[in-house]
């Protein structure tokens, strides 16, 4: 999918970019561009729609989320939409724990939540908690952007817990 395609398919969902007023700093660096709109209400993903050792997609409002059931009970989770560029992450392979964004090389850890997780942040202004039930996703009053102040080059991987 061309930059432009996906560029134009998230502004209409609320994204917005780093890049949208370029500068000397933000146009020669790889780094976290991608602003995830907020969500405005709390929602729950029952445990039962996530398979197991599978990447599956989850819409929440304008968010895209990538859940992943571990064998032990455990969860991962990464945003469906690339930090970076905000190339569409599911159509990358996700080896253990890291998804590798083909657009330009960058390699993003999925945040693991295990089984009693309460309000752990997460990219797009999100409060994930999980329980026996499932995911729950919450909104959080804070800026969106994952605070990734190191991110230099190329191949290097992310993380997203903060
Ligand atoms: S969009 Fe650039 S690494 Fe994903």
């Amino acid at each position: 999918m061309p930059i432009r395609v996906r560029r134009k398919e998230l502004r209409e969902l609320g994204y917005t970019f780093k890049t949208d007023k370029p500068d000397f700093f933000n146009s020669n660096s790889m780094g976290n561009n991608t602003i995830y709109p907020p969500i405005k209400s709390p929602h729950f993903i029952p445990i039962s729609e996530m398979p197991e050792a599978e990447l599956k997609a989850f819409q929440v409002e304008s968010i895209e989320l990538l859940l992943r059931r571990e064998s032990d009970g455990s969860i991962t989770a990464w945003p469906g939409a690339c930090p970076h560029e905000g190339a569409p992450l599911k159509e990358f392979k996700a080896c253990k724990n890291e998804i590798q964004c083909e657009w330009h090389g960058l390699k993003f850890s999925g945040m693991n939540l295990s089984m009693g997780t309460k309000q752990r942040a997460f990219p797009g202004g999100l409060l994930l908690s999980f329980g026996e039930e499932g995911l729950s996703v919450s909104p959080k009053d804070v800026e969106s952007v994952i605070s990734n102040s190191d991110i230099a080059g190329k191949s290097k991987s992310l993380s997203l817990d903060h």
